[in-house]
C-alpha cells in the first residue's frame, strides 16, 4: 500500500513517515520548504527516510504540483501541510495561513474526487476549541478559536467534512493537543526551555506559568493517525491528548530535574491567542480505533530532553 504524506519533512508528518516505513508502507512525501522555520532542520528530518527505496520524496507545493497524478498512486493521504503556530497567526502575515492551512487542503480533497482513497487523514488542532470553560474537552464542546490559526484549522476541518458529505471523500480530523518529542517545532515552548537549559539561556514564559496543557507525546500522536487510517469513522473528528493535564510550570520543573540545572525564567505577558487551559476527553479515540497514549510527560519530556541534547547543533 502507498500513502501520501503532505508536509513530510515537518515535525509530525517526518514522525509519520518513519513509522509507516517501520511498518512496511510506501510513502510518497511532499513538502514545499515553507520558510516558518530553516530548511536545514526539516531536511535534517528527513535525512535517513530518503535513503529508503520506499520513501519518494517530492519537492513542492500542493497549491502548485500537479497533486491529482499524485493522488492516482496513492491508496490513503496523511495531510500534515501547513503553517502553524497560534502566536505568530496575528498580524499581516495572515494571508499564509489562510494560503496553505484552508486554500492547500481545499485544493487537496478537491483533487482527492474520484480516487481510490482509503482514508483521508486530516491534521487539525486542539485551537479550534479556543478558551473553554469546562474540561475536559469533547468533541461536542462548541468550536470557537480564539487565535487566527485556530479559524484557519477549524476552515479546514470544515471543509474535509464537507467533501466528505458532498463527494464521499473518506475524511477524518484528528485534533491534536500540544504534541511534544524529538524534532518538536524550534517554535514551541518544549524546545525553547530545553534549549534555554542546555545553553544557560534565560527563557520567557508566557503569563504566570500556571497555565495547563494536555501535551501528546509525538509517538502517540503518530498511533494516533495510524490507527485512525485502520479504523476511523469517516466524516468525524477526534481529539488526540496525551491523556493528562500539566501546568507549564510543572513541566519546567521537570525538565529541571531531567537536566539536573535550574532554569533562567523571565515571566512576560500572556499572549493574545493563547488558551488558558487545554485537556482532552480522548474515549472517542479510544471507542472507534484504540486509541490509548502510551507515554507520559516525564517519559516524554525525557526523551525530548536527550534527542535535542544530542542534536542541538542542527538548530544552531
Ligand atoms: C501547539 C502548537 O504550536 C500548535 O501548532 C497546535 O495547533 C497547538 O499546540 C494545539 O494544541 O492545537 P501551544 O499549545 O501554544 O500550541 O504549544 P507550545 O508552543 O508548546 O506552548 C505551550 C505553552 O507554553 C503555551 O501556554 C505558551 O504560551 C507557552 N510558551 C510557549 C511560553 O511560555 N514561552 C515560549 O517561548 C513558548
Amino acid at each position: 500500500m502507498r500513502l501520501l504524506i503532505t508536509g513530510v519533512s515537518g515535525f509530525i508528518g517526518s514522525s509519520i513517515a518513519k513509522k509507516l516505513i517501520q511498518e512496511g508502507y510506501e510513502i510518497i512525501g511532499i513538502d514545499s520548504f515553507l520558510d516558518n522555520y530553516p530548511k536545514k532542520i526539516k531536511e535534517n528530518n528527513i535525512r535517513e527516510l530518503l535513503k529508503n527505496k520506499r520513501f519518494n520524496f517530492i519537492e513542492g507545493n500542493i497549491l502548485s504540483l500537479n497533486i491529482g497524478k499524485i493522488l492516482d498512486q496513492v491508496d490513503g493521504v496523511f495531510h500534515q501541510s501547513a503553517i502553524p503556530g497560534v502566536r505568530a497567526s496575528w498580524g499581516i502575515n495572515f494571508n499564509q495561513y489562510t494560503e496553505h492551512n484552508v486554500n492547500g487542503t481545499q485544493v487537496l480533497l478537491e483533487a482527492s474526487k474520484n480516487k481510490e482513497i482509503r482514508k483521508f487523514v486530516n491534521a487539525s488542532s486542539s485551537s479550534v476549541y479556543g478558551d473553554v470553560n469546562e474540561l475536559p474537552i469533547s468533541e461536542t464542546t462548541p468550536t470557537l478559536p480564539i487565535s487566527p490559526y485556530g479559524v484557519t484549522k477549524l476552515a479546514g476541518e470544515n471543509l474535509a467534512n464537507l467533501y466528505f458529505k458532498g463527494y464521499c471523500i473518506p475524511t477524518i480530523s484528528l485534533r491534536y493537543f500540544t504534541v511534544y518529542g524529538p524534532r518538536q517545532r524550534p517554535d514551541m515552548a518544549f524546545h525553547k526551555i530545553i534549549t534555554a537549559i542546555i545553553l544557560g539561556r534565560e527563557i520567557e514564559i508566557y503569563g504566570n506559568g500556571e497555565q495547563t496543557r494536555d501535551f501528546t507525546f509525538i509517538d502517540d500522536a503518530v498511533e494516533a493517525n495510524l490507527k485512525a487510517f485502520l479504523n476511523g469513522k469517516d466524516g468525524e473528528v477526534y481529539n488526540v491528548g496525551g491523556g493528562s493535564r500539566v501546568k507549564l510550570n510543572q513541566a519546567i520543573r521537570i525538565i529541571e530535574e531531567i537536566s539536573g540545572k535550574k532554569a533562567k525564567l523571565k515571566y512576560v505577558d500572556s499572549h493574545k491567542g493563547d488558551a488558558k487551559h487545554t485537556y482532552a476527553d480522548i474515549s472517542k479515540g479510544k471507542k472507534d480505533f484504540g486509541y490509548s497514549p502510551e507515554i507520559d510527560i516525564y517519559e516524554g519530556l525525557k526523551r525530548q530532553f536527550e534527542w535535542l541534547n544530542d542534536n542541538l547543533d542542527i538548530y544552531r
